[in-house]
């Protein structure tokens, strides 16, 4: 029996436990990355490991997510990204250069290689055929350190593409679709590997758009095979020697398997406020529109954008909409420049922003109060555009440009546009603002602002522990409601003690007071609690308020992995039920934990209400020692003190 795609890359990259489902193994991490929003803590935590040099084959820091240079905190933050990256061999994207994902495609992507990532979307490069992962920030440090990075073996779904996209349908139609099957918890424990002949019709960055909003599923990663269309890319992007070929066996096996026949989708939209509100835009109607964003690391290609142009050129925005287009990486932008495409985009009417991520996570461009904002980004949930009563719909490029001129949502197939030069066999190559790191890394003096606080670190924990719950939240919370990051709070990546005063701000103003007030405590939350980004803020900021523990119905993987980094207990409740059997306020005490963790089940008593209920603890043996540890430093840092 052969091996399908992520089998091949994982058993080349094992070095602890056993490669069986189910089962918890390390990987090598071969490269890394890192965005500033995420990157200025993953740096600290780095440093606080004392590590010289970065030990992967290459690790790159990127600067996209906040550009909006308001105050000395963001300048602050990018010259420590910028010198820390200097001493410990890290490459460094400029600001300006593009949104990581899109610039670790063109210029980084390895088929065959490892990458972790601290930010959910990391999964992109599976476009290529690497096996790409999201993380927290003191996991993807740890990496850079050497160290490897432990998951559970993934399942692994095979999504059998076949068919052909019909006129103006796309990639992001194909996400969005399996989106609408599986809903955003419907791939958690899972790679999605795509296949089928469907694939020899689809380019690596219509592949990317997938591989990128695939996060969206809950998924582990996603990923294609590396085959002809991929050398394509390559060999456009002047990389063809780091090619290689990469597929799947013949004869492997999944463990599900999902049909998409391309030829019968439609246009589809997500509409508010979740990815997986998906329906067909002509089954929604013409919505009349205020807003559309163009961009982001899901849809800002070269080829997104080059459809864009040729379905504005010659026509005009709509008087009543605002048209935003972020190109994806200077590349993009400065190709479009050359080949009079930004010319025909300009004379539309649309407005340029920089090559960054920009309204995607609120960092300017925010919607009018009520407004409807058509994005073609991957993610609408409820205030993340800074605007809370803000009606998002996902969309493809398309879609977006099309509603632009028509002032309503409207399907693309009633334009006839003949679109050409959408794939090139020569992208411009310029890595000038991809600074390498220095050989003289003893007189690269790292340069810290006042904004860079030190991070909050847990302590041991303790046999038994007792608090009040401090916040009931409910279903589907995200890492944006726990820890918002916009234009106004995300220049305070590197502060969390201010951060923390913004906790849960969306959901319950009161929280961060209650929860000094009573020393922490406790949280319950609903199903896929911490669902959304990688962004370890939302840890670190319940542990600098002293958190102990959440119980929630259900998790989502990466935070449920910063939980545990940082000496937070994450609980399932065992019996659905009991969500509903406890209240804001309640006093809980967990006891014997030493013993009980490595039950599974755990008891915990409600002294308020004199009842009892029980929670799962689906925790590896080395997770637990993390938690009793306080946490994946202190736990790392034992390890090396023995
Ligand atoms: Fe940036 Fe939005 Fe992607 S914040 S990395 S463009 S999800």
């Amino acid at each position: 029996m052969g091996d399908n795609l992520t089998y091949k890359i994982l058993k080349k990259h094992i070095v602890d436990g056993k490669l069986k489902k189910d089962e918890f193994i390390g990987i090598k991490i071969d490269q890394t990355l890192t965005q500033d929003s995420t990157g200025t803590m993953a740096y600290l935590q780095l440093e606080a490991m004392n590590i010289d040099k970065v030990k992967t084959k290459k690790s790159v820091a990127f600067i996209d997510h906040n550009m909006l240079q308001q105050g000395f905190e963001n300048a602050d933050d990018h010259k420590y990204i910028q010198t820390v990256a200097d001493k410990h061999g890290v490459y460094f994207s400029r600001p300006g250069n593009g949104i990581c994902h899109q610039v670790f495609l063109e210029r980084f992507s390895t088929p065959g290689d490892t990458l972790l990532g601290s930010d959910s979307h990391t999964p992109t490069a599976g476009a290529v055929g690497m096996l790409s992962i999201g993380a927290g920030g003191l996991d993807v440090a740890l990496a850079m350190a050497g160290g490897a990075y432990y998951i559970n073996v993934p399942k692994v779904c095979k999504v059998n593409l076949i068919g052909k996209l019909n006129y103006m349908v796309a990639s992001k139609d194909i996400i969005l679709e399996l989106l609408r099957k599986l809903t955003v918890k419907g791939g958690v424990g899972t790679v999605f590997e795509y296949s089928g002949e469907g694939l020899k019709y689809l380019s690596v960055p219509q592949r990317a758009t997938i591989t990128n909003m695939g996060a969206e599923l809950g998924a582990t990663t996603s990923i294609f095979q590396s085959d002809e269309r991929t050398y394509e890319f390559f060999k456009a992007q002047n990389r063809e020697n780091e090619w290689i070929e990469l597929k799947a066996d013949e004869n492997c096996e999944y463990d599900e398997e999902i049909t998409i026949d391309l030829s019968k989708l439609e246009p589809l939209a997500a509409i508010p406020h979740s990815p997986d509100n998906v329906k067909k835009v002509n089954e929604i109607g013409k919505i009349k529109v205020d807003q559309v964003a163009i961009g982001s690391c899901t849809n800002s290609s070269y080829e997104d954008l080059m459809k864009v142009a040729q379905i504005l050129k010659n026509r005009k925005v709509h008087k009543d909409v605002s048209l935003v287009i972020a190109p994806g990486s200077r590349q993009v932008m400065e190709m479009l420049a050359r080949n009079g495409a930004l010319a025909d985009i300009i004379n539309s009417g649309a407005r340029i922003l920089e090559n960054s991520c920009g309204p995607c996570i609120g960092m300017g461009q925010s919607p009018g109060t009520n407004s409807v904002s058509l994005r073609t980004f991957n993610r609408n949930f409820y205030g993340r555009s800074g605007t809370l009563s803000a009606q998002i719909y996902l969309v493809s490029p398309e879609v977006a440009a099309v509603s632009a001129i028509e002032g309503v949502l409207t399907d693309p197939r009633d334009y006839k546009i003949e679109f050409n030069n959408l794939e090139i066999d020569k992208f411009l190559i310029d890595d000038s603002m991809i600074i390498k790191p220095s050989e003289e890394s003893d007189l690269v003096k790292v340069v810290r602002g006042p904004n860079i606080k030190p991070f909050p670190i847990n302590t041991k924990l303790e046999n038994t522990i007792s608090g009040k719950i401090v916040l009931k939240t409910e279903d589907n919370i995200t890492t944006d409601h726990i820890m918002p990051s916009n234009a106004k709070l995300l220049p305070f990546r590197s502060n969390i003690p201010y951060l923390s005063e913004f906790c849960f701000n969306t959901v319950d103003t009161e929280f961060p007071k209650r929860a000094k007030e009573n020393n922490g405590g406790f949280i319950i939350g609903g199903e896929n609690y911490g669902q959304g980004s990688s962004r370890e803020h939302a840890a670190l900021a319940p542990l600098y308020l002293g958190i102990k523990g959440v119980i929630a119905k259900s998790f989502a993987r990466i935070h449920k992995a910063n939980l545990i980094n940082s000496g937070i207990i994450p609980m399932k409740f065992l019996n659905e039920k009991d969500y509903d059997e406890v209240d804001l306020l309640d006093e809980l005490e967990l006891r014997n934990l030493n013993e009980n963790l490595y039950n599974g089940v755990l008891e915990i008593t409600n002294i308020t209400k004199g009842n009892t209920f029980k929670v799962k603890i689906e925790l590896s043996q080395k997770e637990i020692e993390i938690i009793k540890a306080g946490g994946k430093l202190n736990y790392t840092k034992n390890q090396v003190d023995q």
